[in-house]
């Protein structure tokens, strides 16, 4: 089967997989571990942030009690108790998914890249909308330059990395920081809700397939269109 092929399959089945897991109405994960994931490498905002933005900018009010109430510890999650991705990671049998930021944590079986209050849209492409961002500016595509940093500084070889890539689960999410920078921008406050999200829409979504997208490149087993290199011309 060829790498193209297969990783298109990964990353479907993973979709799939995804949207049973947070289907509303089911309230019992399914049993990821026959799908033999290595690591699990996350992408995104507050909704799966595991101690990134805690780790970036100690603070004694924010990220504490009572965030983590339910578990009798705030953790850096912005919620009283595990996040989706926790419950994604405990049905591949997998440890929580550290955050990158954290240096003290293990990342040898994968690492979360998500930070609070980051949106899908590069910092660049929010000031030609001129929306400020105001919460962080590590968007998708600062978490992509750090997972490229991971990889090279884990792995030493590009076979080592398309192997351990190959048996890897990924998961991307984002966007709802992005709608909200926009109404909260006195450029477009004025406009309907939804009218101000019909226009950035076709980007943010963009920005979400753009690092998803999977190129028949020779030596690539990764799904993320930014770190397959060109094949040599
Ligand atoms: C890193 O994680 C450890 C263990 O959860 C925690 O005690 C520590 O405060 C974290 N460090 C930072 C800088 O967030
Ligand atoms: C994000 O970057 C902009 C432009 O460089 C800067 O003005 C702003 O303070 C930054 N925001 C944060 C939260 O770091």
């Amino acid at each position: 089967m060829s790498l193209w092929f297969e990783s298109r399959l990964t990353l479907l089945s993973s979709l799939l997989l995804l949207i049973s897991l947070v289907h509303p109405h089911s309230c019992k994960a399914v049993d990821l571990k026959p799908c033999g994931f290595q690591a699990i490498y996350n992408f995104g905002d507050s909704l799966s942030d595991t101690g990134n933005a805690m780790a970036e900018h100690p603070s004694p009010h924010a990220w504490h009690y009572p965030l983590g109430m339910t578990i009798g510890r705030a953790t850096g999650r912005a919620c009283d108790g595990l996040l989706i991705i926790d419950h994604i990671a405990e049905a591949t049998g997998l440890p929580f998914c550290n955050p990158y930021l954290n240096k003290s944590l293990d990342h040898s079986k994968g690492a979360n890249f998500a930070v609070g209050g980051t949106g899908l849209l590069s910092k660049e492409e929010r000031a030609e909308w001129n929306v400020n961002f105001v919460w962080s500016n590590d968007s998708l595509d600062v978490q992509l330059r750090w997972f490229d940093q991971h990889l090279n500084d884990n792995f030493k070889d590009e076979k080592a990395r398309r192997d351990h890539l190959k048996s890897s689960l990924f998961v991307i999410g984002g966007g709802g920081n992005d709608y909200g920078a926009m109404g909260g921008s006195p450029l477009y406050d004025k406009l309907p809700y939804i009218e101000q999200k019909k226009l950035i829409m076709p980007f943010v979504v963009g920005a979400l397939v753009d690092a998803v997208k999977v190129r028949s490149v020779p030596n690539c087993a990764i799904l993320l269109s930014h770190y397959c290199q060109e094949p040599a011309s």
